[in-house]
């Protein structure tokens, strides 16, 4: 058994690492051949990416996947712990599991992933969810065959969470949810411990992959037929400072847009380290959406220093700037908190200020949630919960005044929208923008999903413009 420890999971100090390649246990292929696993997944894209090889390793050793929890043989929670509704829901879920168990003694549970990082819920597993038969953390997905084998083996528990980060493991087997757009991970962690987040502890410090693995990896993807490829991190403009002296994020996207790929994003940027030269090469490559999210968090210098950020309201509102000016109809995203410790009314007031400068064109908002071992946890809040919630109500109107006066100014274009998928309404698509924008249209041609298209844009909404084909 391997407990999580937040002491260590804590520790600034960045280890040496090796790249290390996959290799399933050859005893354990095709082992568990018709049994059947649900997998659920909450969070982020890297844990949805995480799921992808979760899936192909689950595979390999025989499962296969279903959608109904309750017909499965193995449930398995890949878990969020970003904030604590994500958090609720994932024990909600096991509260579930645990009536199925009681009348299937046979089903077998697992959990992993940012939850299983975290020292509080392992106790709380331990103490009252004795039925869990495994869990495993961020740091050593690889091991969830021997995992899970042994678990079923030896009918115990298996507990075995690494608190600090390992060697990067390359070539592990996935299964990807799309045939024409993916998820390619760069850089594994966070070095930047903002006051409010939990992920410095549950991903650990920040790992770049080589070069050369990622471009082989788009390379395949490329030749597969991909059309998109979104590279991930949870600061991707931290890429290859820990690897390299003269490669950094703006040389990577551009290595990329060389290659034959249609469209390429990247998320999430910290507005801390956004270089002028990633601002010229997204700007210079067509092929590189123009579409950035860029957390600002708050409007108020004062919150921002609270929260760690780095940054200065002036300085987002420079870049941001600069974004705007550079990269032509680029498209801007945030996310943003309210009600942290030490907000005050003026401050709140700062952000809508900022928000009613931004206009932007998507914002995720969330009332700051306490994530325990953070230090903002300890942070006195005298703000009412009634009062966080109309803050982010007031906050939630003006953010949406902008999608649709954004989208207003779309109607009557054109734009190049990637198909995803048909609508249950005849002759209907849906799809999404260059700019990220979901578009529904109309066309009477029959199209193939994951191919790009013309969109005449007709009308607009909040959250999504209207169109028809076009040509
Ligand atoms: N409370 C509320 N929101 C949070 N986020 C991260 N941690 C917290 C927290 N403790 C938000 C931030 C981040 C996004 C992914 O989630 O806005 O950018
Ligand atoms: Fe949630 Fe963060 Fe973990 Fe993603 S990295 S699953 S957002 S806690």
């Amino acid at each position: 058994m391997r407990l999580p420890n937040y002491q260590e999971a804590r520790k600034r100090d960045i280890r040496e690492y090796k790249t290390v390649k996959f290799e399933l246990d050859s005893k354990l292929k095709e082992k568990y051949k018709g049994k059947k696993f649900y997998l659920k997944t909450y969070g982020c894209q890297m844990n949805e990416h995480d799921s992808e090889n979760i899936k192909a390793l689950l595979t390999s050793i025989g499962f296969q996947e279903i959608d109904n929890y309750e017909k499965a043989d193995l449930v398995l929670l890949n878990t969020c712990s970003i904030r604590e509704n994500a958090h609720n829901k994932a024990f909600g879920m096991l509260g579930r599991l645990k009536h199925l168990k009681e009348q299937r003694k046979d089903l077998i549970v697992g959990i992993c992933g940012c939850m299983a990082q975290e020292e509080s819920v392992v106790e709380e597993i331990l103490k009252d969810y004795k039925f869990v038969n495994f869990v495993f953390g961020t740091h050593n997905l690889e091991q969830l065959p021997n995992i899970l084998d042994k678990a079923i083996e030896e009918n115990n528990q298996q507990i075995e969470v690494l608190s600090r980060e390992e060697d990067l493991v390359e070539g592990l087997p996935v299964i990807r949810a799309n045939s024409y757009k993916a998820y390619v991970n760069i850089i594994y962690g966070c070095n930047k411990f903002c006051t409010y987040c939990i992920v410095p502890y549950t991903r650990g410090r920040e790992r770049s992959r080589k070069k050369e693995d990622i471009l082989k990896e788009v390379e395949e993807l490329v030749r597969d037929g991909y059309k998109e490829v979104t590279l991930l991190g949870q600061n991707v403009n931290a890429y290859g400072k820990d690897l390299y002296e003269d490669y950094n994020l703006a040389n990577l996207l551009e290595d990329i847009a060389k290659m034959n790929i249609p469209r390429i994003r990247f998320t999430t940027s910290h507005p801390w380290d956004f270089t002028d030269n990633m601002i010229e090469v997204i700007a210079k490559y067509k092929n590189i959406m123009p579409s950035v999210h860029l957390p600002v968090q708050s409007g108020s210098s004062k919150v921002l220093k609270l929260m760690g950020r780095r940054y200065t309201k002036e300085s987002y509102l420079e870049l941001f700037d600069k974004i705007k000016n550079t990269i032509p109809n680029v498209s801007i995203s945030t996310d943003i908190i309210v009600g942290f410790p030490g907000e005050e009314k003026e401050d709140f007031e700062e952000t809508l200020s900022l928000v009613e400068y931004c206009k932007y064109d998507n914002a995720f908002t969330f009332i700051f949630s306490k994530r325990e071992g953070t230090p903002a946890c300890k942070l006195k809040d005298e703000v009412s919960i009634e009062e966080k919630e109309e803050r982010l109500q007031r906050l939630n109107e003006i953010v949406n005044k902008y999608f649709l006066e954004n989208n207003k100014k779309l109607e009557g274009t054109t734009l190049s929208v990637l198909v995803e998928g048909i609508s249950n309404k005849k002759n209907m698509y849906y799809g999404y923008s260059e700019t990220n924008k979901l578009v529904n249209f109309t066309s009477i041609k029959e199209l193939e999903l994951g191919s790009i298209v013309n969109v005449k844009i007709t009308s607009s909404k909040t959250w999504s413009l209207d169109g028809e084909l076009d040509g």
